[in-house]
């Protein structure tokens, strides 16, 4: 089975560098960062009280900081600390000036 669920998620000409995107796809809610010329994608949603603030977040060396109480994730792994996982990630890529984000899903055991 393929893991591939890539969904358009907006242009990259609209990305302004550290100002996070949200985007909604496949159910899930996605911040969208273009930092330094890279992209990234994660999860909206912060694990410390749930706030759907992570593209309100501030950027700071690699990482992103949410804004209430100021967890910081890295970019690219989303991790709070090389050790402890933060923030889920999604893959993307970009196509005809369009950032693709593969929303991999859990897997689900039948
Ligand atoms: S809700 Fe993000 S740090 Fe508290």
């Amino acid at each position: 089975m393929s893991r591939e669920n890539f969904h358009k998620a907006c242009k990259v000409s609209e990305l302004k560098e550290g100002v996070g995107k949200r985007v909604y796809l496949d159910d899930e809610e996605i911040a969208i960062f273009k930092v330094n010329e890279e992209i990234f994608a994660l999860s909206n949603i912060c694990p410390h009280q749930k706030a759907r603030k992570i593209h309100e977040g501030f950027i700071e060396d690699h990482g992103v900081i949410c804004p209430l109480h100021g967890w910081k994730f890295d970019l690219a792994t989303g991790n709070l600390a090389p050790d402890r996982r933060g923030l889920k990630t999604y893959p993307l890529k970009i196509e005809n000036g369009f950032v693709f984000v593969n929303v991999i899903k859990k897997e689900l055991s039948w």
